[in-house]
């Protein structure tokens, strides 16, 4: 169970927020969400924060699948506790498949990469790969075509410009980039990256509040490899869903030597997310992702399990809980 949960907290959360905690019960690890580690300027209906939750919920059910049990998942299982966003219980014994055991040792070896990559074009086969890898949970990674791509990036671009204008958006990046004593969450600088020289790659600065700690201008990838991740529909139900298929996506690439980088900035601003989506198709976009040959990106620190444990039992509530306070007015979540 440790183990599993190492894997679990080990996935990509939005500004590395790890907006996780896990509660375990007999066989069954209890996912929920942790309110307190949410972006309300960036992610006010915690759309993100669902998508991380997502991912850990597949690294969780990888982990379980690699070490021979079948994992039984249930989403939002319990209308009354809208926090909790998926169980994951311990299954019967199976002989664990090859794709289970490569995706768990990608795990600790998946990191986001900001860094240019390797003017190396991407194999179709590798491509179609992750979206096989997302179709299996359901969602759909569609990768560009030179226009399309240019087209994206134009998006990317726009809502990076206008964001990094916006003293609230400042604010909220500040206190998940800033330095802290023992901190293990947020960006670090060494993940940061560089700026584009010509900013026609638009990775996210997570350097804008605190220019200091910026690396030097690098030139980018002349034609990366861009994709769009996206969903049937736009529920709390299936933002769970489309974190599970993010994470197998980005594991998949991991296996096959590719690094990736998740880029949600247009899609956080809706007028601009409206031009990633086809009407006439009714998918919704969730996240810009891009792939490629390049460097190993940085470790970014997570949480100990100590932190991210509730303690079950009817005795005093744990300090975590304590410090909680009374739970927020969640969002009814939508099947
Ligand atoms: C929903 C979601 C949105 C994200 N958006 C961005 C983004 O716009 N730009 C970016 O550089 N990284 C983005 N990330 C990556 C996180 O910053 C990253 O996962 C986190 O810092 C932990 O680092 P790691 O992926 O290297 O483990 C996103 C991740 C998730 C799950």
């Amino acid at each position: 169970m440790r183990a599993c949960l190492t894997a679990a907290v080990a996935a990509p959360s939005v500004h590395n927020t790890q907006p996780w905690r896990f509660r375990i019960r007999g066989n069954t690890v209890d996912v929920l969400a942790d309110r307190r580690r949410r972006l309300p300027v960036l992610d006010p209906r915690n759309r993100e924060l669902l998508i991380s939750l997502g991912a850990a919920v597949f690294n969780l059910r990888v982990a379980m699948l690699a070490r021979g049990r079948v994992p039984v998942l249930r989403l939002l299982p319990d209308a009354g506790e809208p926090d909790l966003a998926a169980q994951v219980t311990v299954g019967p014994s199976t002989r664990p498949p090859e794709t289970a055991l490569m995706l768990a040792e990608a795990i600790p070896r998946r990191h986001s990469n900001r860094q240019p990559m390797r003017d190396l074009r991407v194999p179709a086969e590798a491509l179609t790969d992750l979206s096989a890898a997302a179709e299996a949970e359901g969602a759909r990674v569609v990768v560009t075509d030179p226009l399309a791509r240019d087209a994206v990036l134009d998006l990317v671009r726009i809502a990076e410009q206008r964001r990094r204008h916006d003293p609230a958006y400042r604010r909220e990046l500040g206190e998940w980039t800033g330095p802290r004593p023992r901190r293990r969450d947020g960006v670090p600088p060494e993940a940061f990256g560089p700026r584009d020289a010509l900013e026609a790659m638009p990775i996210r600065d997570f350097s804008v509040v605190r220019p200091a700690r910026r690396c030097g201008p690098a030139p980018f990838e002349r034609a990366p490899t861009i994709a769009v991740l996206y969903t049937r529909s736009d529920t709390p139900y299936e933002w769970l869903r489309c974190g599970q298929a993010l994470e197998r996506a980005l594991l998949t690439s991991t296996v096959r030597g590719l690094a990736s980088t998740i880029m949600t900035q247009p899609v956080e601003v809706p007028d601009l997310r409206a031009l990633l989506e086809d009407p006439a198709d009714g998918y919704h976009a969730q996240a810009v992702l891009r792939f490629g040959y390049g460097p190993p990106g940085a470790a970014s620190a997570r949480r100990p399990l100590t932190d991210v444990l509730v303690r079950t039992g009817t005795g005093p509530r744990s300090r975590t809980d304590r410090e909680a306070g009374p739970a927020a007015p969640a969002d009814r979540p939508a099947r």
